[in-house]
């Protein structure tokens, strides 16, 4: 259960510590920020509402932690990390829990988040022991004019102070995939967890501290974002942003400072459809990338662009898969579970009546109770409804019936939206020309799109973020490159 056994520690009554200076403490404001349970619509958590001292304090802390840290030998960064991902293993029970509780993740889905975060984690720092223990030498005379009297040396340095900014959807493994680059890079970590999803990231950053990570180095605050979200963003103890979430990505990228920034925002994932296509591979792969933990994925299939010609054969089998999906709630491990919140869910609702109005055709009835919202297939969708451009962030898939390759590519990139997008053809030449005009940061050639697995590059264009994620890039970002240059007296040839 959450909270008790190991992580009897971070709960005082009914409300969880914050994390600083290798201790759980209780915030000096006396006030706490309630978690509702998107199932019963009741406060399931308390966490602390941290204050701008807290921040203040967190940064000091983190910075000179840094630097000892970053004298830590590589090896050994790499021994904590591998330790810190057997204890969070060891404990995915109340992790998942608590996934299950504040998000309403699906229990088995849940589970597979925190053993996914351990791989991740113990991949990192396998990773960075490999990428991180080796440099360049560059000579001189590859540049014109020059003779060979300097050797220049690189190597990779920390940034400082990374701030760690995950989402609710994935707080734990979008947490790790954030804190383990940068501990191993020798960075110190300042995590901010999302609302829902706060008791799960902070049951993970205790799996760290009993791994025995030095003090300091990773801090965890909560708290509202209107008191604390903008102070830390705009913080100047902070070095580098690693933020997933919605546009407030955006907001964030236009206030940060001269920083590093990993910003992966939304996306409009598009799935074209070739008459070509093997039908039911493509109804398959619409169900786990449109429907997949209620489609709260920036990665889920958002819309389907379908030529015309096998559009009814299409829509009646993904029909047939949508039928047999179960809904009911995350405990029962079914597929479509409750949506994050009430303002999501109305939001959700609002695209819906917005399709229904302009003369989509429903494919099931819209069926709503609470934040549940049953899987719905809309067809016939036409570029002026909004659902055709927003996304829903929920179990809601329109269905674009296209005359030519060339009115999907053109929907794909009409779209604000860049981050992955997928093309269902058994012609590899095909694929390979659509696929690479469509603007995304990813195509997938006859799969859903996915950001797995997570050591693969993972980024979007335009409005879908900055940056590359993955677990090696991750690494590079959140270091710098230091430069020594030998100054030799004579030119020097070896064996010369
Ligand atoms: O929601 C955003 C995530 O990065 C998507 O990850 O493709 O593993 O579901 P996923």
């Amino acid at each position: 259960m959450a909270g008790t056994g190991v992580f009897a520690d971070i709960l005082d009554g009914d409300a969880f510590k914050y994390y600083s200076d290798g201790e759980w403490k209780k915030s000096s404001s006396g006030k706490s920020v309630a978690i509702v349970n998107p199932t019963t619509r009741k406060t399931q958590y308390k966490v602390q509402a941290c204050t701008q001292e807290e921040v203040n304090k967190v940064m000091e802390i983190a910075k000179t932690a840094q630097k000892s840290w970053a004298k830590t030998p590589l090896w050994k960064r790499a021994e904590l990390l591998h330790k810190a991902a057997a204890i969070l293993k060891e404990h995915k029970a109340p992790i998942a829990e608590a996934l299950v509780k504040e998000i309403a993740k699906p229990a088995k889905d849940a589970v597979t988040e925190v053993v996914r975060s351990g791989d991740l984690i113990s991949y990192c720092a396998e990773e960075g022991v490999r990428i991180l223990g080796e440099g360049k030498f560059l000579v001189s005379d590859s540049f014109p004019g020059n003779e060979r009297t300097k050797y220049c040396l690189t190597s990779k340095i920390p940034l400082g102070v990374v701030l760690a900014i995950p989402p609710f959807n994935y707080p734990v493994n979008l947490a790790v995939s954030k804190i383990a680059p940068a501990l191993i890079a020798g960075n110190s970590l300042v995590l901010k967890p999302p609302t829902q999803g706060a008791v799960s990231c902070l049951h993970m950053v205790h799996c760290f501290h009993l791994a025995g990570f030095p003090k300091g180095l990773i801090s965890c605050v909560t708290g509202k974002g209107s008191e604390i979200g903008d102070f830390l963003t705009m913080h100047p103890g902070v070095n580098c942003i690693s933020f997933t979430g919605g546009d407030t990505g955006i907001a964030i990228s236009k206030k940060a400072g001269m920083i590093p920034l990993q910003m992966e925002l939304g996306g409009k994932d598009a799935c074209i459809v070739l008459e070509d296509a093997d039908l039911d591979l493509v109804a398959a792969n619409i169900i786990k990338g449109g429907f997949s933990y209620s489609g709260q994925r920036c990665t889920a299939v958002k819309v389907v662009l379908v030529m015309e010609s096998v559009a009814d054969a299409l829509v009646e089998k993904v029909k047939a898969r949508v039928a047999k999906l179960t809904v009911g709630p995350p405990e029962d491990d079914s597929d479509i579970t409750p949506v994050v919140s009430e303002s999501s869910a109305n939001f959700i609702e609002g695209l819906v009546k917005d399709a229904k109005e302009k003369g989509a055709t429903f494919c099931q009835p819209y069926r709503r109770e609470g934040n549940l919202i049953w899987p719905l297939l809309l067809d016939h969708v036409r570029p002026d409804m909004r659902i055709a451009w927003e996304e829903p962030f929920g179990p809601v898939l329109p269905v674009i019936r296209i005359s030519s390759v060339e009115e999907g590519i053109h929907h794909c990139n009409a779209s604000n939206f860049g981050l992955q997008g997928c093309v269902f053809t058994r012609d590899i030449n095909k694929a390979i020309l659509i696929g690479d005009a469509m603007e995304t940061g990813t195509v997938q050639i006859n799969s859903a799109p996915a950001r797995g697995p997570d050591h693969f590059p993972f980024q979007g264009i335009k409005d879908s973020g900055i940056g590359s994620q993955g677990i090696t890039n991750s690494i590079n970002m959140m270091t710098k490159i230091k430069s020594t240059v030998i100054n030799l007296p004579a030119p020097t040839y070896t064996m010369g």
